[in-house]
């Protein structure tokens, strides 16, 4: 894994030029370079397109200073600028010493290559000049995607406490650049999740950022940095922060074209405190570079998700069709309810069912309930498991909802324990859906709720748990640890922490658990919680309408298997319009699909129709779950318009492609749908599925990418059709 070579194009992995002391991580389509100064500074070199070899990269050197405003230590492109000295850009770390110093000066100590998480890792090590404390970058390289995983570790390698002000994860340089970039993020908020927002780069700071203590709804930790690409060309860089609680984002730019990417755990009313001996590590900050335009970051993520990211066995696995109760029966939950809705259940094909809100005491509204974990006596006088049973003989998996970071002030849990939420003593504690957080940064917390999960998973047979999390964090004091001599500011890790904890212990005891991430909808949907959960609830919202611009943003980073999308019955839009069934079932087919209509509503014509679009899902879904994913007409673009989605196997062996025109208000013809990734010169048979199979016709991958298909949507309104595509 290291050459010295000077002619040679050096191999995708970890690289190190001991005379120039430098690194090149390469990977297939790039390379991304750090060096040492003479000063013992650590600087990026270069991050793009492909380099052969160190011939070409530059010394690291800090550059000369513009003006005593524009100092040298503000210009260089140091990989973890720390608070101190003449440094006015974005910052990686802040600490402060026992003495109230707060200024740091990391110098290069070593560095050595290994593996870690089946990848290449380089760590380097730094050290304050003056201080005990020392920390080691890492840098994971996912060569096949391009990706380079960053995350950062202190320690305290002193007697004296350090109390860490600001521990990003990362800080990025893009090459300077006089021409303007764009920034694309996504935003939104409940029920309005992940829309693609795209604005130009001034010389500015753009702060996106959650302060909430989960990821949120109003932007997901992700970027995406162009200067002139599209869909399929172009150059961009991107990336994203795993990490499930609150965090910052930001990205500067200078007049001079100088841009930097920040980011990490929120430093809002952050502190942590290292004494002697004690490390804190980062969340990971995966970033990535395509020269094929935003297809190719969203590819990179997808694979990146699926190979690194999500926990196996279940990655490797067909993610089942599911049931869910809520927007059926929301609290009306009873033995005999929910046994009819898994019967109907049954008859369509689903594979899961899932019991949502409702079935633990006093739960009859949201004002009482959340945090006892029992099985209401009332609704289910026989226990859960004659249901359970039920479900299983019908041929289905069982799934429960629980909101474990929860609780009402109205139940058992917050009578007995006041003090197992955030609060400070002299202030209110402020509810949202009439609920308090509970402090899951503590071991008595956590353990109480390991004692309730684990025995309602295992005596139950339960195999799936969608996991809520419906408001953020307040108040966010922890008396008790405040008086031991902490720091309360912790908690915003250690809540998050917390959650890992529970979930790892729930997953490690039962192997075959899966675990659906819901905030609310998709306030908590980043690549942390997905390094535990199998999918998300992307959103409450499930419109189509507003589907297709939700599921859009998210596939910029989830692939198709982690998004769930149900579908349900119109009219729930609050604007009464009847949504065809047909339409419904397209436009959550191109993720994980799940019915949450109440089937005991559903005719006889609509449940053979279900039926059918179940039948053809799992025809697909390794497709869709598992393929490439194309954005071949954005809903965005088309402002809700059309929209065209394609999913195909790596191999372009087989393809299925969406196509969803929602309004056509001057009859016109749509457009030919035109593929991506085909192979030219094979001949595809393409076959309408469903209802009114149309005879197969076949043709090139040239002549589907180029002159493309005519089709099958007639002039309506919700017009929508599913192309199975197979090569002969
Ligand atoms: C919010 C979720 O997003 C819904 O799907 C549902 O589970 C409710 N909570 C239940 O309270």
């Amino acid at each position: 894994m290291s050459a010295n070579q000077f002619t040679d194009m050096l191999a995708p992995g970890i690289h190190r030029h001991s005379d120039k002391n430098s690194w090149m991580l390469v990977t297939k389509h790039s390379t991304y370079a750090v060096g040492i100064t003479s000063e013992g500074l650590l600087l990026q070199l270069y991050w793009g397109t492909r380099l052969p070899n160190f011939a070409d990269l530059p010394e690291a050197q800090i550059p000369h200073e513009r003006s005593s405003h524009d100092v040298a230590l503000t210009l260089a492109r140091e990989e973890f600028p720390a608070f101190g000295g003449l440094r006015y850009g974005e910052l990686a770390a802040e600490a402060l010493f026992a003495d109230g110093t707060r200024d740091m000066d990391l110098r290069y100590q070593d560095a050595e290559i290994g593996e870690r998480q089946g990848l290449p890792e380089l760590r380097l090590h730094l050290r304050d000049a003056i201080y005990p404390f020392e920390v080691i970058l890492s840098y994971r390289v996912d060569s096949e995607n391009d990706l380079i995983i960053r995350s950062a570790s202190f320690t305290n390698t002193g007697k004296e406490p350090i109390v860490l002000k600001k521990a990003f994860s990362a800080v990025w340089h893009l090459p300077q650049q006089f021409e303007q970039r764009r920034l694309t993020t996504l935003a939104g908020q409940w029920a309005q999740e992940t829309l693609v927002q795209q604005r130009p780069i001034v010389a500015d700071t753009v702060q996106i950022e959650s302060r909430k203590g989960i990821p949120g709804s109003n932007a997901y930790p992700w970027f995406a940095i162009d200067t002139q690409a599209n869909e399929h060309q172009g150059e961009v860089y991107f990336g994203t922060i795993a990490w499930s609680g609150s965090w910052n984002l930001r990205v500067s730019t200078r007049v001079s074209g100088e841009t930097a990417i920040a980011g990490g755990i929120n430093e809002h009313d952050f502190a942590w405190i290292l004494t002697a001996n004690q490390s804190f590590e980062t969340p990971d900050f995966i970033a990535g570079f395509a020269r094929n335009g935003f297809n190719g970051t969203r590819q990179r993520m997808h694979r990146y998700v699926r190979e690194h990211v999500l926990p196996q066995p279940q990655a490797n696995q067909p993610r089942p069709v599911l049931y869910n109760s809520w927007e059926a029966t929301t609290f009306d939950v009873t033995e005999e309810g929910q046994s009819k809705l898994a019967e109907r259940a049954a008859t369509l094909g689903v594979e899961l069912f899932v019991i949502d809100d409702g079935w633990f005491p006093a739960r009859i509204h949201d004002r009482a309930g959340l945090g006892d974990w029992r099985v209401d006596p009332q609704k289910f006088p026989r226990g859960l498991r004659p249901l359970v049973e039920r479900v299983h003989e019908l041929g289905m998996q069982f799934g429960i909802w629980v909101e474990p970071e929860m609780v009402n002030p109205d139940s058992d849990l917050y009578r007995a324990h006041p003090d197992w939420i955030y609060y400070f003593p002299e202030r209110p504690r402020s509810e949202a859906r009439n609920q308090l957080v509970l402090n899951v940064g503590r071991k008595d917390v956590q353990e109480y709720l390991i004692g309730l999960l684990d025995p309602l998973i295992g005596d139950h047979g339960v195999s799936f748990i969608k996991w809520d999390m419906n408001r953020p964090l307040s108040e966010p004091g922890w008396p008790e640890y405040v008086q031991s001599g902490h720091d309360a500011r912790e908690i915003w890790v250690r809540h998050v922490q917390g959650v890992y904890t529970i979930m790892d212990t729930l997953r490690a005891r039962h192997p075959q658990l899966s675990i659906e991430s819901c905030s609310g909808g998709g306030s908590r949907a980043d690549l942390g919680i997905l390094t535990r959960t199998d999918q998300v609830w992307s959103s409450d919202n499930t419109h189509p309408d507003a589907r297709l611009f939700i599921q859009e943003g998210i596939s910029h980073i989830l692939p198709g298997r982690t998004m769930g999308a149900w579908v349900t019955d119109t009219p729930s839009d609050r604007v009464w319009n009847e949504i065809p069934l047909r339409y419904r079932f397209h436009v959550s087919m191109m993720g994980m699909l799940g019915i949450g209509g109440h089937l005991l509503h559903w005719s006889d014509e609509d449940m053979a129709e279900a039926r059918i679009w179940i039948d053809a899902y799992k025809q697909i879904r390794h497709i869709v779950q598992d393929g490439e994913q194309h954005w071949l007409v954005s809903p965005t673009a088309s402002q809700g318009t059309w929209a065209a989605v394609e999913c195909l196997t790596p191999d372009a062996r087989e393809a299925v492609a969406f196509a969803y025109r929602r309004t056509n208000p001057f009859w016109n013809t749509t457009p030919p749908l035109r593929f991506q990734g085909l192979q030219p010169d094979a001949r595809y048979r393409i076959k309408t599925m469903g209802q009114s199979e149309t005879p197969a016709i076949e043709l090139s991958g040239a002549t589907l990418m180029h002159q493309g298909l005519t089709l099958p949507l007639g002039r309506s309104s919700y017009a929508s059709c599913i192309l199975h595509i197979q090569q002969i």
